[in-house]
């Protein structure tokens, strides 16, 4: 009786069966991949708290509300007539920039309410923020007036979406 011969001679076969091999294997360890890689996206909360819209009919003229974005509070400011004259008047302390430039429509201010010293949340008063950590002042403009921190109060991107609604993580 003849033993029959099992093994793969052809040249051809081999590679084909080798390549093949390679293949499932290869897809194997990308399927394995798949739940890791897609764990590394962020989740859809996280991308929603990377834009906030807010209700600008809901802050009174003079008055300043405080919305969280991406884990750091946003000052949003209603500010009157003569804090825009005031403001559109006086160039800036130690970082001087035209009013102008920190806003898009004069009776709306939004600015970051992190103090460029250190990092603490500064309070409102009646001429813009005092930071309560290290005595840094800023103005209605948020431009930084007086003390250790050495920047205005930062700008987060946003824009316009209707005549009472900003979106802020997107400038457009
Ligand atoms: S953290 Fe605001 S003045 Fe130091």
């Amino acid at each position: 009786m003849t033993k029959k011969n099992t093994e793969t001679t052809d040249p051809a076969r081999r590679d084909f069966l080798g390549t093949f091999t390679m293949a499932v294997a290869g897809g194997g360890v990308a399927a394995a991949c798949v739940p890791f890689v897609s764990s590394m996206n962020p989740s859809s909360d996280v991308l929603e708290r990377a834009t906030v819209e807010i209700d600008l009919s809901g802050i009174p003229m003079g008055q300043e509300k405080t919305f969280p974005w991406q884990g750091k509070p946003v000052f949003v400011v209603h500010r009157t007539s003569a804090e825009i004259a005031e403001m559109g008047a006086s160039p800036g302390g130690k970082e001087p920039v035209p009013d102008s430039q920190r806003v898009q429509k004069p009776e709306w201010l939004v600015v970051i309410g992190v103090c460029t010293h250190l990092g603490c949340v500064p309070n409102k008063t009646a001429q813009g923020w005092l930071c309560p950590c290290h005595g840094s002042v800023y103005d209605n403009s948020g431009r930084i007036i007086s003390g250790p921190a050495p920047q205005n109060l930062h700008l987060p991107p946003y824009h316009f979406v209707s005549n009472d609604k900003i979106l802020i993580g997107k400038s457009s």
